[in-house]
């Protein structure tokens, strides 16, 4: 690759999906809690704030968002590379990272609630990193020709890692003043 700065960039973009999951849970959420209220050692096992129609929800909004993406890339031809060369190699790519991103804020929660968090609590690493560590977990295993070729060098993930808190915070901050969002993380 020529430009590892604009190819970082672009492999941040291409990532976008597994952002947008997270407010397209917040839309589309709040039916059918996956741990149907239980309990585990006397504390929720993932709280009221984790539904199944979140997951669902959220993983379809990111795909839709990815295909979006897929598809300027397509129009401009882009030498850079794409999700995949065909609709359905895209779509797998973008359920692996949409899904990934979900079942990591999913996992966030369920750490929050060991350590006593209350659903949303104010849980700062937890709240930002793990659907962004999942989402690529899950690439890494499930679509590893594409995570090898855009992520391989891991530079996209460092940098995304160290600026995701400040965004995680602002878009929180914007949703709390718009009144989308109860508290401001
Ligand atoms: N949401 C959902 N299902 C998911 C993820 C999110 O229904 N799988 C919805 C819930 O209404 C949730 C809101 O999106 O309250 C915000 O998500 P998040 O901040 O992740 O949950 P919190 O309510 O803050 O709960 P937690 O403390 O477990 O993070
Ligand atoms: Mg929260």
């Amino acid at each position: 690759m020529d430009n590892i700065f604009l190819f970082t960039i672009y492999s941040m973009i291409l990532f976008m999906p597994a952002y947008i999951a997270n407010p397209g849970a917040v839309i589309t959420g709040g039916h059918f809690r996956i741990d149907m209220g239980k309990s585990f050692h006397n504390k929720r096992i993932l709280g009221d704030g984790k539904t199944w129609s979140g997951l669902i929800g959220g993983t379809l909004i990111g795909m839709l968002s990815g295909l979006i993406i897929f598809y300027i890339l397509e129009l401009v031809h882009s030498s850079y590379g794409n999700y995949s060369s065909n609709l359905l190699g895209a779509l797998y790519v973008l359920f692996i990272m949409s899904f990934g991103s979900l079942f990591g804020d999913i996992a966030g929660s369920f750490i929050k609630r060991r350590l006593g968090m209350k659903r949303g609590a104010r849980g700062s690493i937890l709240d930002q990193w793990p659907f962004v560590i999942m989402s690529f977990i899950f690439l890494l295993f499930f679509a590893r020709a594409f995570f090898i070729k855009f992520y391989g060098d891991t530079i996209p993930i460092i940098v995304l890692l160290i600026i995701t808190p400040p965004v995680h915070r602002g878009v929180n901050v914007l949703a709390h003043k718009l009144k989308m969002k109860d508290v401001p993380w």
